[in-house]
Parts: structure tokens; C-alpha cells; sequence
């Protein structure tokens, strides 16, 4: 086949690429928490960071999130260099392309689980009725409407992180992080917080990348990618 007219074209730049990635936190003892990492991520990908703790795969989700800057390297998003863009311009941008699910759920806890899932929407200025509804929506893909009404502390750690999956794609991102999203689950929350991720990626086509260092967890991933010491060692690849 011959190559496409524009190389820029969406299909042919993946949804993720960092090149020669690398952080160094400022401070006593200057660990590169990242280094020298190169990474495509496709559209579609269910792809899982591993690795143990302090092998850097929060600093590196954290980077390709724009929650934080690299010390060298760039970061493109859907061809996007946005490594330098100000903090204004990353925060639009994120709220437009991505979503974010932390090991810790992150819920504001005076706030309703509706109303937890519509905050990303007020913050990019929705109506009232528009939030709503695309609030509903998400709470129904993840099978928590019946608990739209409830304020986090009546709800288990599965279904608050149920929420947070909500929160994470109620506008639609093209890609979601999840910075080990079910270290805090038993195995079989675990399992199902797993299943609805998988559906969403496969009915939704929302792509994943998502970290843990639980081998139950990495087993489900069509990708894993491994860290160590802030360098990636190679992956693995699961057939279809
Ligand atoms: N805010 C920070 N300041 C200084 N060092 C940090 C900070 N966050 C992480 N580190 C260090 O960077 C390395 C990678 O950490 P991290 O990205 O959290 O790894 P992981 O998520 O795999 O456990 C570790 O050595 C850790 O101690
Ligand atoms: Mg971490």
C-alpha cells in the first residue's frame, strides 16, 4: 500500500509519543524518576505501565497527562507537541482530551456522585442541562445510576471508584490514565473495575493506559509495558 498523501493525517500519528523522555525531581538527591523513554501509545490500546514501586510509572503517567513537566524530552498528543504549552493551555487541553483515575478514587466527598461526574463539565463551562444529562450517561455505563444521588462515604470503594471511571469519561476523552486503579480493591472489585474499563475500551473505544504491579491485574492488558529504575525494559504483547 502506498503511503498516506499526509503524513499528518489522524490515522497515521498515534494518540500518544514521547521521545526521549526524562524527570528529575529538584532537590537533595537528583533521581531520575524517568529517563531517556520513548513510547507510542495507538488509538484503541488497552495498555498497562508495570513495574514495582519507584520504578517511575506515576511520574511517567503524571507527564503524559501534563499533571507535570518533564526535565528534557516532548510529549505529543494526537501529533500535538503540548510539552511547553502554559498552564492555561493545559488545562484546557486536558480537560478536552483526557480523563484521570487515581489509586485514591479522588472524589470531592461533599458532592453528590452526580455531581462529581458533572464537575469536569463545569469547569469547561457546560449548561446545566447538558452536564446533567452527559452525567447521567456515564453513571449508567458504569452501572451506578441508582446511586447518582449518594455522596461518596455511602459508597463501597468499588463503586467510588466506579465514579471516578464516570468522571473520567464523561466528556468523552480520547484517552484515559489510571494510576493503579485498583490497589485499593480486593481482587474481585479488582476484576470487575477491570471488566468495565475493558468494555468501555472495546464498545467505547476509549483507550487506556493504566499502571499497577499486581500480575492479576497486568494479565488483562493487551499491552504491558515495563519500567524499572525510570527506563522502559520491553514489552509484551497479547494476542486477540
Ligand atoms: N515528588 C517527588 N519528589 C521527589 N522524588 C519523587 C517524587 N515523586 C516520586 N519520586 C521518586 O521518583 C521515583 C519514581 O517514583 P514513582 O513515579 O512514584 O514510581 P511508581 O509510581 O512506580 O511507584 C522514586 O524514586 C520516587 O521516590
Ligand atoms: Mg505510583
Amino acid at each position: 500500500m502506498s503511503k498516506p498523501a499526509h503524513p499528518r493525517a489522524t490515522e497515521s500519528v498515534p494518540l500518544v509519543e514521547v521521545r526521549g523522555l526524562e524527570k528529575i525531581y529538584p532537590g537533595g538527591t537528583k533521581v531520575a524518576a524517568v529517563r531517556g523513554v520513548d513510547l507510542k501509545v495507538e488509538r484503541g490500546e488497552f495498555t498497562a505501565l508495570a513495574g514495582p514501586s519507584g520504578s517511575g510509572k506515576s511520574t511517567l503517567l503524571n507527564l503524559i497527562g501534563t499533571l507535570d513537566r518533564p526535565t528534557k524530552g516532548d510529549i505529543f498528543h494526537d501529533g500535538r507537541n503540548v510539552t511547553r504549552l502554559d498552564a492555561d493551555a493545559l488545562a484546557d487541553f486536558r480537560l478536552g482530551a483526557l480523563g484521570f483515575v487515581f489509586q485514591a478514587y479522588n472524589l470531592i466527598p461533599v458532592l453528590t456522585a452526580l455531581e462529581n461526574v458533572e464537575y469536569p463539565l463545569v469547569l469547561r463551562g457546560a449548561g446545566a442541562s447538558e452536564r446533567r444529562s452527559a452525567a447521567h450517561d456515564a453513571l449508567k455505563r458504569v452501572g451506578l445510576e441508582a446511586q447518582a444521588h449518594r455522596r461518596p462515604d455511602l459508597l463501597s470503594g468499588g463503586q467510588q471508584q466506579r465514579v471516578a471511571v464516570a468522571r473520567a469519561i464523561v466528556h468523552r476523552p480520547a484517552l484515559v490514565l489510571a494510576d493503579e486503579p485498583t490497589a485499593n480493591l480486593d481482587s474481585k472489585t479488582g476484576a470487575a473495575l477491570l471488566d468495565l474499563m475493558e468494555e468501555l475500551n472495546r464498545e467505547h473505544g476509549v483507550t487506556f493506559l493504566f499502571s499497577s504491579h499486581d500480575p492479576a491485574v497486568l494479565s488483562r492488558a493487551r499491552r504491558v509495558v515495563h519500567l524499572q529504575d525510570g527506563e522502559l525494559r520491553g514489552e509484551d504483547v497479547r494476542a486477540r
